[in-house]
């Protein structure tokens, strides 16, 4: 029997665990991408798809992880070897842990820029360009190697220093603290934005869905957006369950998780879409959204060098609590299957995906490539393996009574065996298709 490594970890608590699972989950995705695809694809029409997508499907998914880690306590990997030891099962860890790799070698490359557009807003770099200037002024910053490489090592440099002092002193701490100053920062720019004049039409675009609008493309893009933004499909929730007690709620730790992450995507909307229309912007800029328009809005507003350092710091708040999530993948899959001590396992994981993420910080194309992948079709395989593992073979009787371990009144178990057999995965390989019909759908 393999003995289990001391270096792995435990939360201290509910609230602990409810914190780190946020903070992996409220990341660029909510803060940049969100609001970038809700802009494309829509507005209000788009954010009803999303959260169907969220209630119906992608919670069931969440709480199948969490269950596989923490009845098993091991990385996505030792949970198969557990579970279905000597078959192909394995793999499907195994290609968790590659995903963490790939996710986080761009990950922080863009978090880097994030955090490089801190400096550059509070320096007021920006503040007598004009727009096509500020366009230039971002292509030039991530074109220049050397900057985009620091950042890149700087900000993997926080993540591993974090991931250092493990679970609770580390990833608990760091989520406690991290989580509500990114509340605080969010709150401040809502208010700010849907105060500024014109705001209306932003907040109607964003509010009142227009059915005519909705494509199956956006479609595709708001259920990719959804299984991204909750951490599914590499294993980060397997990870973060294996350090959940028996006594833990699953089914509301999970609701927790998928309330915050959702509630904090849909503000990010309430800061942007009002900001984009009071000055006339363009909502369906795409990627160029946060790098570009909203410097652009900054000029504009009284204090906006204030608020948009703040937004930056925002971003790579929100950056730092999710890069840890992925980094912590393969870490504790060295800590627990080849034992090594946390120090090595994170250093392993950390630098490999820095050297992993260099091609990414020199070519963008490259960083696109990396996104489809292993942001799309790995998470996506991985999510498909999940739902399958857990509602046919590891089977829903399983799958319940580890529910029931923190949550003895449960009493959903027919709709959640419905949910992981058939919804899911069904939902799962219809967005693989979607995803193949429309390539560049998120
Ligand atoms: N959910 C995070 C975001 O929205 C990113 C993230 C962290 C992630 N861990 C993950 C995405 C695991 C997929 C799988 O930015």
């Amino acid at each position: 029997m393999n003995t289990v490594n001391n270096d792995r970890g435990v939360w201290s608590s509910k609230l602990g665990f409810i914190l780190a699972g946020a903070g992996s989950a409220v990341g660029l995705g909510n803060i940049w991408r969100f609001p970038t695809v809700a802009g494309e694809f829509g507005g209000a029409a788009f954010v009803v798809v999303y959260l169907v997508a969220v209630a119906l499907i992608c919670l069931a998914v969440m709480i199948a992880e969490l269950s596989l880690g923490r009845n098993t306590q091991r990385n996505p990997v030792g949970v198969y070897k557990t579970l279905a030891p000597g078959t192909a099962w394995k793999y499907l860890g195994i290609l968790g842990v590659i995903t963490g790799w790939g996710i986080s070698s761009f990950y922080s490359v863009i978090a880097g820029w994030t955090f490089g557009y801190i400096f550059k807003t509070a320096a007021g770099t920006f503040s007598n360009l004009s727009p096509d200037e500020i366009a230039q002024a971002f292509s030039n910053f991530i074109s220049n190697p050397v900057a985009a490489i620091g950042l890149h090592a700087v900000f993997m440099t926080f993540t591993m220093l974090i991931l250092f002092g493990g679970v609770k002193a580390g990833i608990e701490k760091w989520s406690k603290i991290l989580m509500p100053l990114l509340l605080v920062i969010l709150v401040l720019l809502v208010v700010r934005s849907v105060t500024l004049p014109g705001a209306e039409k932003g907040l109607s675009f964003y509010l009142k869905p227009n059915w005519g609008n909705l494509t199956g493309k956006g479609i595709v893009a708001a259920v990719g957006q959804a299984f991204f933004s909750l951490s599914l499909g590499m294993g980060t929730m397997i990870t973060y369950g294996s350090y959940l007690s028996k006594q833990d709620n699953l089914i509301s730790s999970a609701a927790w998780v998928g309330f915050l992450d959702t509630g904090i995507a849909l503000m990010a909307g309430f800061a942007i879409m009002p900001a984009i229309f009071a000055f006339g912007l363009d909502p369906q800029a795409g990627a160029g959204l946060i790098f570009v328009v909203l410097p652009n809005m900054f000029n504009e507003i009284f204090l906006g060098t204030v608020f948009g350092t703040g937004f930056f710091v925002l971003l790579s708040v929100a950056a730092v609590t999710s890069l840890i999530s992925i980094v912590e993948v393969p870490a504790a899959y060295f800590i627990d299957e080849w034992k090594l001590s946390r120090k090595k396992a994170v250093l392993i994981a950390g630098l490999g995906a820095f050297l992993a993420g260099i091609p990414a910080a020199l070519n963008g194309n490259f960083l696109n490539w990396m996104n489809v992948i292993f942001g799309q079709y790995s998470l996506i395989i991985g999510s498909l393996g999940v739902s399958v593992f857990v509602g046919w073979n590891w089977g829903v009787a399983n799958v319940n009574a580890e529910i029931a371990e923190g949550n003895p009144k449960f009493r959903g178990q027919r709709i959640y065996g419905f949910a992981i057999r058939f919804l899911a995965p069904i939902a799962v390989a219809a967005l693989l298709v979607g995803l193949i019909l429309f390539p560049d759908a998120f």
